[in-house]
């Protein structure tokens, strides 16, 4: 399978990079700037990989990530759609960018909307996805056999995809900020900072993987922290009377706003 990427700032390189694990594909990469494009080559170690201009990638690929800015990304997929592979499966990564713009501007072709988050780079994305109707089964498993490297995947109907994005799109920087916080913490009781940032890491991740693979509500996992009088119960009412879930439910909801205000000015 020919697969081509069109933009690999942040997020074009952290897919490209889990996506070029598959076996039997070739991948073609390009760029605005050509460093950026030759640098993510030598560090892919590649076999089959090359750097293209759009006009060639989209001519020979199957299937084609675009990671351009969202106020790029209509103008130029107008002008490739002219050029490209009939057959081909475009896969825009654009937030704000419907699966509508995207179909009109390709011509009816074959179009994914994707929103993935950074963690995509190392296998363990969150990637929520919706089809248009011109991608049929064959071209659905070609993709999720391309997307199974970069971590999980989700189909969402469309009206969900911002507020989806608003948690795991948005949500690596708050969970970023509460281990700069924990590892923060560590060092004012006296820790190493390393060694108070390996410690809130981990407990992130194990505690992550408690609420994946025991299925319980995460309160209930909670509770089984906290013994009456004990030193957990202290902190949860500090964090309480600190405001954290509102805070933590706040962001999500302005991040959501965020989003709707970006896509009415993008309009207006
Ligand atoms: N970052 C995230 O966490 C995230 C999450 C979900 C979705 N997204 C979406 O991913 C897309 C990319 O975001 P980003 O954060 O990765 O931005 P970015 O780092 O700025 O990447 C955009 C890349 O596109 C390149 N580019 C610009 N015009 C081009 C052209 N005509 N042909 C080829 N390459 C071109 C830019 O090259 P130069 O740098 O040389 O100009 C840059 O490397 C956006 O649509 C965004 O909505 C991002």
């Amino acid at each position: 399978m020919k697969v081509g990427f069109i933009g690999v700032g942040n997020m074009g390189s952290a897919l490209c990079k889990s996506i070029a694990l598959n076996d039997d594909i070739e991948l073609f990469i390009s760029n605005y700037s050509l460093e950026k494009a030759e640098r993510l080559l030598t560090q892919l170690h590649h076999p089959n990989a090359y750097l293209m201009d759009n006009a060639q990638i989209v001519a020979q690929s199957d299937c084609v990530f675009i990671g351009l800015k969202p106020n790029l990304i209509l103008d130029e997929l107008a002008r490739l759609t002219k050029v490209a592979n009939p057959n081909i499966t475009w896969v825009s990564m654009a937030a704000g960018i419907d699966l509508m713009q995207l179909t009109e501007v390709t011509n009816q072709q074959a179009v994914i909307r994707i929103m993935p988050n950074t963690p995509v780079e190392i296998g363990f994305g969150m990637t929520t996805y919706v089809a248009n109707n011109y991608v049929t089964h064959s071209k659905m498993n070609a993709f999720k056999q391309l997307m199974t490297r970069t971590g999980t995947i989700i189909e969402l109907p469309e009206a969900q995809i911002d507020a989806a994005t608003a948690i795991a799109g948005c949500g690596p920087a708050y969970v970023y900020q509460m281990i700069e916080a924990l590892s923060d913490a560590g060092v004012k009781i006296g820790l190493p900072r390393a060694l108070a940032q390996r410690l809130a890491t981990q407990t992130l991740i194990g505690s992550a993987q408690m609420v994946e693979q025991t299925a319980q509500h995460p309160a209930a996992l909670k509770d089984a922290v906290t013994s009456p009088g004990g030193s957990t119960i202290a902190g949860v009412t500090a964090l309480e009377a600190n405001g954290f879930r509102h805070a933590t439910i706040e962001a999500v909801v302005k991040a959501f706003e965020r989003t709707q205000q970006l896509k009415e000015e993008k309009r207006g």
